[in-house]
C-alpha cells in the first residue's frame, strides 16, 4: 500500500493540511484535491484563484478549473466560471456527473453549475477591484465606463489589458494559478488545478488550468503533472502530457518538468513568458521546475505529515 502524498505550488499551503487530514483517514485523491483546493480558492488573500482571484478587463471574475483522475483518465473541467467560488468542486461534477463530457466553459458552465445547486457568491472582492482600478490607471487608461465606454470587445482589451499585461512584472513572491495532486493510500492519483487566469485577461478567455494535456495531465502508469504560469504556454507545448510522457520513459520528476518547460521556453511569445510544473508518480517521488531562482512546491506525506517547501529545479 502507498503512503499517501500530497504535493502543491506555491501558496497551496492553505489548503494542503486539509487534503492530507483527507488521506490520512483513508479518504480519496479526488477528495483530498477537492478540500485542499477549496481552502485555497476561499483564501480571500489568494488573488489568483477563487473569490478574491483579479477580474478579466471588464472587471469580471472568471475561473477555470479541473481535475484529473489517474486510474482511468477521467477528466473534468469548467472555464471561464462566472459566479460560482469554487470551480474545482463543478469540475468535480461535470467528471463524476456529465459522463458524456469532459468541459464546460461560460454560460454552460453556469448553469450546470446552478442545476447542480452549487452556491453562487460575489467573487469580486474590495482588495480585487482596487487592484483592477489602479492598474488600469497606471496603464493611463480609465476604468468603469468613463474613456472605455465607447469601447468593446477587442478594442477594449487592446486599449487595456494587453499594453497591461504586457508591462505586468512578475510579481515579488508567490503569484500564480494552484496545482495540487494528491495520491492515496489505494494508490490512486489525482491532479487539481484552480485559477482566476490571466490577470486583466479578455472576456471569456480560458486558460491551460481547464485543458487536459496543458494545464493537468494524469495517468496512472506514469504519473500527474500540471502547471502554472502563462497558460498560452503549456497549451502550445502541451507541456503536462509532455511531463508525463517524460516520466513514462523513465525521467525522474524534476527533470521531467525541467525538460517540459525548456521546450515550451522555445516558442516564441510576446508577453510574460515564464511557467512553472510539478509532477507526482504513482510511487511517491515528486519533483518541479520552474523559469525562476526560488521557486519552492510544498509536500505533506501521511507519515511525515509536516508541510516541507522543497525547491523547484530551474531552467
Ligand atoms: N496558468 C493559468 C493561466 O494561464 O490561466
Amino acid at each position: 500500500m502507498p503512503e499517501a502524498v500530497i504535493i502543491g505550488s506555491e501558496r497551496s499551503e492553505a489548503g494542503l493540511p486539509t487534503g492530507m487530514e483527507v488521506l490520512a483517514r483513508g479518504g480519496s485523491a479526488l477528495d483530498a484535491v477537492e478540500a485542499a483546493m477549496r481552502c485555497c480558492e476561499d483564501n480571500l488573500a489568494d488573488h489568483y484563484v477563487g473569490t478574491g482571484g483579479l477580474p478579466n478587463a471588464q472587471g469580471e471574475v472568471e475561473l477555470d478549473a479541473s481535475v484529473m483522475l489517474g486510474s482511468n483518465r477521467r477528466f473534468g473541467s469548467v472555464g471561464a466560471l462566472r459566479g460560482y467560488p469554487n470551480p474545482i468542486s463543478v469540475a468535480r461534477a461535470v467528471l463524476e456527473g456529465l459522463p458524456q463530457h469532459c468541459m464546460l466553459v461560460g454560460e454552460g458552465a453556469a448553469l450546470f453549475a446552478k442545476e447542480n445547486g452549487f452556491r453562487r457568491a460575489e467573487l469580486l472582492t474590495n482588495e480585487a477591484k482596487t487592484l483592477w482600478r489602479e492598474q488600469l490607471r497606471a496603464s493611463g487608461e480609465s476604468v468603469e465606463g468613463e474613456n472605455t465606454a465607447a469601447l468593446d470587445g477587442d478594442a477594449l482589451y487592446r486599449r487595456t489589458a494587453l499594453d497591461l499585461v504586457r508591462r505586468l512584472a512578475p510579481h515579488e513572491g508567490p503569484w500564480g494559478t494552484i496545482n495540487i495532486i494528491a495520491l492515496d493510500s489505494s494508490g490512486e492519483l489525482c491532479v487539481g488545478v484552480s485559477t482566476s487566469g490571466y490577470p486583466f485577461k479578455y472576456p471569456g478567455r480560458v486558460g491551460d488550468s481547464a485543458v487536459p494535456g496543458a494545464g493537468n495531465w494524469c495517468d496512472l502508469r506514469a504519473g500527474g503533472a500540471a502547471c502554472t504560469g502563462r497558460g498560452e504556454l503549456s497549451m502550445r507545448g502541451g507541456t503536462a502530457r509532455t511531463i508525463v510522457d517524460l516520466l513514462a520513459a523513465g525521467a525522474d520528476p524534476a527533470e521531467a518538468c525541467r525538460s517540459a518547460l525548456a521546450e515550451a521556453a522555445t516558442l516564441p511569445d510576446d508577453f510574460r513568458a515564464e511557467l512553472r510544473a510539478l509532477a507526482l508518480t504513482p510511487d511517491g517521488r515528486h519533483g518541479g521546475a520552474a523559469g525562476q531562482q526560488g521557486s519552492t512546491y510544498a509536500v505533506m506525506t501521511e507519515h511525515s505529515p509536516e508541510l516541507r517547501m522543497h525547491p523547484r529545479a530551474v531552467l
